[in-house]
């Protein structure tokens, strides 16, 4: 069945502004349909959680389908889904707490491929034990995470390994459940940034091996909540600092203070949308989400094709990264020209890009960009067209 973009693009109010949106790395739009729910949550009547009234059983009924929905886009059960502002804060929760288990001398593997919110909680709770940090290092070349040195730096102390399913900058996917098996072997942890992976293609942590995945709702359309998912039975084993009042239940007891309700209610949303992205896909939801989210990927692979041959094809361009397993986004520098002012230049043009380290900041240090101010971003997601990707060629055709 071929993917329906007009039909997708229609769903998404921001794109009639006319804006070729090629920063979804960074946030989507989001669909009416979750603009309406979130309206709809608000209008209902909503209140805080454990109230003898109706308004708070509405939202503690959202709270629960917002967990069945994300397990439902990545796998998992709903009891082991913890809800948060965003990836970036349940990270720095979690590596706090996973910390409180460690001892000096321990081990803790982190990679020059991931974006610094699943680098910098790790360094910093470890430097609080005195613990050690080791790092999977990227081919500077090619893009790629290695997953055969993970044999060597996983020992006997390793404790945790975190690492990426996906790039923000070069969309490499390293082998995820390669690194997690050994780590598993090792009788360590595994914890999986997914939230530049998540938009991106089918998504099962069972398969990845991860032990948590952290994913944003914010990059798959919905409103800013972030996630992260986990066996309850480990979510049991840990014990986060928290309000002696405070639920102690998993996973309450990771969840801090009063969280955006209605926000919650998007998030359903968002993964109803997700479901629906092919119309033909038959089955429970999870099943759905599956079907829909691969035909995403061989959409935006497809179209991705024609940008990054595009770019290549420009000799006043430079490319980074080609691994054979990324998601659609390219990361690129023109000849003479700061990444920010090809950004200024393609926004005139009406083309959203992301120019500088997208907070990649190990990985920028790696490939040698980072104090000339990194590199420009253009990623596709599943609502952008062919027209997205020939205004940005065309646009970034005119620097020559
Ligand atoms: C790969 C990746 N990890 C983590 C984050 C941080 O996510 P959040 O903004 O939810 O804290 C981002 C945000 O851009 C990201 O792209």
């Amino acid at each position: 069945m071929p993917f329906e973009i007009a039909a997708i693009r229609a769903g998404f109010p921001a794109l009639a502004d006319g804006a070729a949106y090629l920063d979804g790395a960074a946030g989507t739009q989001v669909p009416q349909t979750v603009i309406e729910a979130i309206s709809a949550a608000y209008e209902g009547g909503l209140g805080n959680l454990g109230g003898a009234f109706p308004a708070s059983a509405r939202s503690g009924h959202i709270v629960a389908e917002c967990r069945q929905a994300i397990a439902d886009l990545v796998g998992g059960t709903a009891a082991g889904v913890v809800l948060g502002p965003n990836m970036t804060t349940l990270t720095y929760r979690m590596a706090t707490t996973l910390a409180k288990t460690w001892r000096a001398g321990d081990e803790v593997i982190v990679s020059q491929l991931d974006h610094d919110a699943n680098i910098r909680p790790w360094v910093q709770a470890a430097e609080r034990v005195g613990a050690v940090v080791r790092w999977g290092r990227v081919d500077a070349r090619s893009g790629e995470l290695p997953a055969e040195q993970y044999g060597e730096l996983i020992g006997r102390r390793t404790r945790l390994v975190a690492l990426t399913a996906a790039s923000n900058v070069l969309g490499t996917r390293p082998d995820v459940a390669a690194i997690a098996a050994k780590a598993r072997a090792a009788g360590a942890l595994t914890y999986v940034d997914g939230v530049h992976a998540t938009p991106h293609g089918p998504i099962d942590v069972a398969e990845l091996g991860a032990d948590f995945y952290a994913t944003s709702a914010y990059k798959w359309g919905g409103p800013h909540v972030g996630t992260v998912v986990a066996d309850p039975a480990l979510l049991e084993t840990l014990h986060p600092d928290k309000l002696a009042p405070a639920p102690d239940d998993v996973p309450e007891r990771f969840e801090q203070g009063t969280p955006s309700f209605a926000d919650f209610a998007g998030v359903t949303a968002a993964v109803e949308h997700l479901a629906g992205l092919d119309p033909a896909a038959a089955g429970s939801r999870r099943e759905r989400v599956l079907t829909s989210m691969a035909a995403a990927e061989a959409y935006e692979l497809s179209l991705f094709t024609a940008l990054i041959n595009g770019l290549e094809a420009m000799a006043h361009v430079t490319t980074y990264g080609k691994a054979p397993e990324r998601t659609a986004t390219a990361y690129f520098n023109v000849a003479g020209r700061t990444p920010r002012s090809v950004a200024e230049h393609l926004a005139g043009l009406g083309v959203n890009v992301w120019s500088g380290d997208n907070y990649a900041y190990e990985l920028t240090t790696v490939l040698g960009i980072r104090a000339s101010g990194g590199a420009v971003r253009a990623g596709l997601v599943h609502y952008n067209d062919r027209s997205d990707v020939d205004r940005l060629l065309g646009g970034v055709a005119e620097l020559a």
